[in-house]
């Protein structure tokens, strides 16, 4: 049986983590550096005094091997035990949680306590930065912190990725919510059995997946079409739950891709004031970026997005099996936002997503759970949107101008935002990036372009009517280089004109 391991730097609540998870769970939590005291007959201090690291980390090793070959139910790990070639080997049987914290407060939290790493600052930072990589390696689970509350809330669902081999989590917490993100085969299995679920479906996803769906009271079919995601729509499926005998305390799935996610997630926000959603994306789009962070609404025909309220979901459940089945135009217009995610991120992820060759599913899981990692951060700083959320927004008011004034029928959304980044990129004075970004989208058979039928005014009018407008004007996102998004930028009206213009062929 897998073991709930938590690892992480010194000072990030693992021991207080394990001990929460294992009562939530009925069971002890083990300690790696108080078991060893008891083993060497002395604090860890003293240890280090007398014999020194190197034969400190034999003991370690030697210690949390045993424990993870008795298959121990809930361990709390050294922060230095992953150093271990053989302990990072022994560790991909078993469920690792890897409680984050940042460098300053680990310091803040460590130093002057009798730790024998925690007395020089620069061999602490170099420690930290060394070990980082380690716990990224070894982690199913990425939890926010350590902790009380966050082993207790995380603990059954880290007992169910023990049963769901190949799936990762992350914790995702902001100010009003903390719920999981799983990815990876038969993440929709860990869907809990405590409560009645009901369904909304995308019509194309429910038939060739439906065989991924637990039980349900109901499914309400959906097409997905942008045309589709209206008030009309969700009064429709809100009249299905309402007649399906819905209540209060049942829940519901949001089974397709961001149309639907959107839908069902306005739907469960205003179903009897409000009922547990768990986003099911379908979708590489809803994979990477749409069923994280509680944005959900309808379309008006006269803006996108127009009405809308925030709703965190109770869980997210993304299994890429279902991107097998996703025409190769739909897993490209995905491919846009985790291309948009890796320009607001930067560094490993943009090298990642820039450098993708193809677009085959086998290769996406990295992908999906990496955006989705980053986009939780984002959130997480702020949630309503109200400053850091708002770098999400790259390439989308021009994006979103361009599916207005089209009627939401000729590009898909991705497709939309692809060419928003473009003239993002152009706002941003940063032309190298723009050309390369512009090969990118080339090479997945993304439009560069606008056709030159699209009304150029009639996207600039859309562009007015933005719901990010107010009367401070309206600001865009840009970004120099990979990693330094900048937000609430004004730009002068006659270059955003120009950079809409250079997107028809001719001016190109
Ligand atoms: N809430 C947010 O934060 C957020 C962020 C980005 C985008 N969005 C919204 O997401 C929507 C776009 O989402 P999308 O790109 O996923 O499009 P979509 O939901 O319209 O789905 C695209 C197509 O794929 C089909 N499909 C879905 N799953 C499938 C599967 N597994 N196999 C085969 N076909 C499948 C659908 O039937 C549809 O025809 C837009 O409405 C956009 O506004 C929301």
């Amino acid at each position: 049986m897998p073991a709930i391991v938590f690892c992480g730097f010194m000072g990030a609540g693992k021991t207080e983590a394990a001990r929460a998870a294992a009562a939530e769970l009925g069971t002890d939590a083990l300690d790696t550096d108080a078991l060893l005291e008891g083993e060497l007959g002395m604090t860890l201090m003293e240890f280090f005094q007398r014999e020194g690291e190197p034969a400190f980390r034999e003991h370690e090793e030697k210690l949390v091997l045993r424990l993870l070959g008795e298959g121990e139910d809930v361990i709390s790990l050294g922060g230095g035990a992953v150093l271990s070639a053989s302990v990072r080997d022994a560790l991909a049987d078993h469920v690792c949680a890897w409680c984050r914290v940042d460098e300053p407060t680990a310091w803040e939290r460590t130093r002057g306590t009798p730790r024998p790493l925690a007395a020089d600052h620069d061999d602490f930072t170099r420690r930290y930065r060394e070990r980082r990589p380690y716990y990224e390696e070894v982690s199913r689970a990425i939890l926010p912190e350590g902790g009380w509350e966050i082993g207790r809330d995380a603990a059954p669902w880290l007992a169910a990725l023990a049963e769901s081999p190949g799936s990762r989590m992350i914790w995702a917490r902001s100010s009003s919510a903390a719920y999981p993100a799983v990815v990876g085969p038969g993440a929709l299995s860990l869907l809990p059995a405590s409560r009645r679920w009901f369904c909304v479906a995308d019509s194309e996803a429910l038939r060739r997946h439906e065989g991924l769906l637990p039980d349900r009271e109901a499914t309400i079919e959906v097409e997905a079409a942008e045309e589709r995601k209206t008030l009309a729509e969700a009064e429709r499926v809100l009249r299905e739950l309402a007649a399906a005998g819905a209540r209060r305390d049942d829940g519901l799935v949001a089974f397709g891709g961001g149309m639907v996610g959107d839908l069902a997630g306005f739907c469960a926000a205003v179903y009897q004031r409000g009922i547990p959603v768990v986003q099911a994306p379908t979708t590489l789009l809803a994979m990477v970026d749409s069923a994280y962070g509680g944005k959900t609404g309808v379309d008006l025909p006269e803006a996108k997005n127009y009405l809308g309220i925030y709703h965190m979901p109770l869980a997210v459940l993304a299994d890429p099996a279902t991107l097998t089945t996703l025409p190769h135009e739909e897993l490209a217009a995905g491919f846009v936002e985790a291309l948009k995610t890796g320009l607001i991120a930067g560094g490993a992820l943009w090298e990642r997503v820039s450098g993708l060759e193809d677009l085959s599913p086998e290769g996406l899981a990295d992908v999906v759970f990496d955006c989705a990692r980053a986009k939780i951060d984002v959130v997480a700083a702020d949630e309503r949107d109200s400053g850091e959320r708002a770098v999400l927004n790259l390439g989308h008011t021009v994006g979103h101008a361009i599916e207005a004034a089209t009627s939401y029928g000729r590009y898909r959304h991705g497709e939309a935002i692809a060419l928003g980044l473009l003239s993002a990129l152009r706002l941003s004075d940063a032309d190298g990036l723009r050309e390369e970004v512009a090969a990118i989208l080339d090479r997945h058979g993304l439009p560069t372009g606008l056709a030159p039928d699209v009304d150029l005014d009639a996207v600039l009018a859309a562009i007015e009517r933005d719901k990010k407008h107010t009367a401070g004007g309206l600001g865009f996102v840009l970004v120099k280089r990979p990693g330094e998004p900048r937000h609430g930028q004004q730009v002068d009206p006659a270059r955003v004109r120009a950079a809409v213009e250079e997107l028809y062929p001719e001016t190109r």
